[in-house]
């Protein structure tokens, strides 16, 4: 499953590579800033933008665009899980509650993520901001972590 969803990404950044389309630039931030289209179009309207390695093409119709989202959300929410174990870990090795929160990490994760992005064609609008939901989300699990634990050598955490 795993080497078929590279596959699809590869397809997928081989149709973008062979192109010079002006939404290539909705991949970058800042987003360009352009007046709202008036168009009224007739649905579904342009080319599918999704090859498979197999030649066929995605989507022919809204359900089956979201039958691959459910699909992915599935695996996105498995290494969500997976990442927050290692959130939950980190949180062993801070003394306080003080020290669960690092601006410059976090800062370092939102950034390497929005660097990141064009090598695996993601908007970097999506990385920015699903990196800070991720990160500001996990401080506040940490912080929860460190705040119900008992510790057993520690009365009145002096
Ligand atoms: C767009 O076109 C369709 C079909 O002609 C029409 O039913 C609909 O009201 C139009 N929508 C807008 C916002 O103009
Ligand atoms: C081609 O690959 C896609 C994605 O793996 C799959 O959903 C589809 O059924 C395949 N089509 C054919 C004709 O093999
Ligand atoms: C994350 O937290 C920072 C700092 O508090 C805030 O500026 C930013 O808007 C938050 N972002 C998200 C997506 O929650």
């Amino acid at each position: 499953m795993m080497l078929g969803f590279l596959f699809a990404l590869q397809a997928i950044g081989l149709v973008a590579a062979s192109s010079s389309d002006p939404s290539d630039k909705c991949y970058f931030i800042p987003l360009p800033s352009i007046p709202d289209s008036t168009d009224n179009r007739t649905i579904p309207w342009g080319e599918p933008t999704i090859q498979y390695a197999n030649g066929t093409t995605c989507c022919s119709s809204l359900d089956e665009v979201r039958q691959q989202l459910d699909v992915i959300d599935a695996q996105l929410l498995q290494l969500l899980s997976e990442r927050v174990s290692y959130v939950r870990e980190a949180t062993r090795f801070k003394a306080t509650v003080a020290d669960v929160n690092v601006p410059s990490r976090n800062q370092q994760v939102i950034q390497g993520a929005v660097d990141a992005a064009p090598l695996v064609h993601l908007p970097q609008i999506v990385a920015e901001i699903v990196y800070e939901g991720l990160v500001n989300s996990s401080v506040l699990f940490e912080e929860c972590i460190f705040n119900t634990y008992v510790d057993p050598e520690c009365v009145g955490g002096k």
